[in-house]
């Protein structure tokens, strides 16, 4: 991704220590956070140092590389975020390299790479569903913040930049992911606005989004996907005003083991993460961090190895 016009990944593995852009100071600081140990990684997962479902598989594959008891690592990464497949894909993936007597920094770069790539072919993939003048509406951030470089909903974006583009980036309460995107894209000369999270409806039914596009981070057996809480309201009301809805997520976002997205553990925050910018503190919130969007709202879900269509619209 670019930040300030030179080529940046949102974490890295140097000197023994594993580097993040540290996201809840972004975008008003661009900020390095260092882990030096598997509890200081499951820290950063924990705390949104890094977030977004490939790019805390990423972490943890390092913050696993430098423990010295992998079982004991993996137990500690397992509980830091439940709802993103990838983490514990990636734990999975750690475990067996490390089994099999492999170079864990080796395994741990080359899982690194592999995502990377498998992001950019999803953009390679995704891009021809962008028509020229195309108007987008993400939500949260699944760009290269979210997942060490491109990312899976901007990745297809970032791509068809040249084709006149427009975005309509949702805040995402509560912890404004919509920044980050809004961030991501003013990097890469993108024009875009950002909304609200309940001005979405107004502008769809105005003729305004031709086309959405979102990141997931779990995805079942009959393609119901948990994603950003608001993704659901999002493709209810792109159903309703006709409006294309689709996915975008590597295969290690997939869960075999589940048949449906009732099966899906949604994280659930703190109600301080809500409450945080009232004048005013409420007896009680709730703060569900994910919801599941059923299959049937869904258009196709872009994959690195092409687009799976459900065709729903
Ligand atoms: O709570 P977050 O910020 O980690 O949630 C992130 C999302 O919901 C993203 O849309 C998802 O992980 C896909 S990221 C490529």
């Amino acid at each position: 991704m670019l930040v300030n016009g030179k080529e940046m990944r949102s974490l890295w593995f140097e000197d023994g220590c594993l580097k993040l852009i540290d996201q809840r100071k972004l975008p008003a600081k661009l900020e390095i956070f260092e882990a030096k140990s598997v509890e200081e990684v499951a820290y950063a997962i924990k705390e949104m140092v890094v977030r977004g479902a490939p790019a805390i598989g990423c972490a943890a594959v390092y913050g696993m590389a430098m423990a010295k008891d992998a079982r004991k690592a993996a137990e500690i990464l397992r509980n830091t975020r439940p709802t993103a497949h990838d983490l514990f894909y990636a734990i999975d993936y750690m475990l067996k390299k490390i089994e099999e007597g492999e170079d864990a920094i080796k395994s741990a770069d080359a899982y690194v790479e592999s995502i990377i790539e498998k992001c950019r072919k999803i953009g390679e993939n995704g891009k021809k569903i962008i028509p020229k003048n195309a108007r987008i509406l993400t939500h949260c951030n699944a760009g290269a913040l979210a997942t060490v470089d491109y990312g899976t909903a901007l990745a297809p974006i970032r791509m068809a930049k040249d084709r006149n583009i427009f975005v309509w980036v949702d805040e995402t309460r509560p912890r404004l992911q919509g920044l980050l995107t809004a961030w991501e894209l003013e990097q890469e000369g993108i024009d875009y606005a950002i909304i609200a999270d309940n001005a979405a409806g107004y502008f769809m039914k105005k003729g305004e989004i031709d086309l959405v596009i979102v990141g997931a981070d779990r995805i079942a057996k009959n393609y119901d996907v948990a994603n950003k809480i608001g993704t659901y309201e999002k493709a209810v009301l792109a159903k309703e005003n006709e409006i294309p809805f689709y996915v975008a997520a590597p295969l290690s976002t997939f869960d075999e083991s589940i048949e449906n997205g009732d099966e899906i553990e949604i994280e659930e925050r703190s109600e301080e993460e809500v409450m945080n910018i009232y004048p005013w503190k409420p007896k009680k919130a709730r703060n569900p961090a994910f919801d599941v969007t059923p299959a049937r709202y869904i258009t196709g879900i872009i994959t690195e190895e092409g687009i799976i269509k459900l065709d729903n619209k």
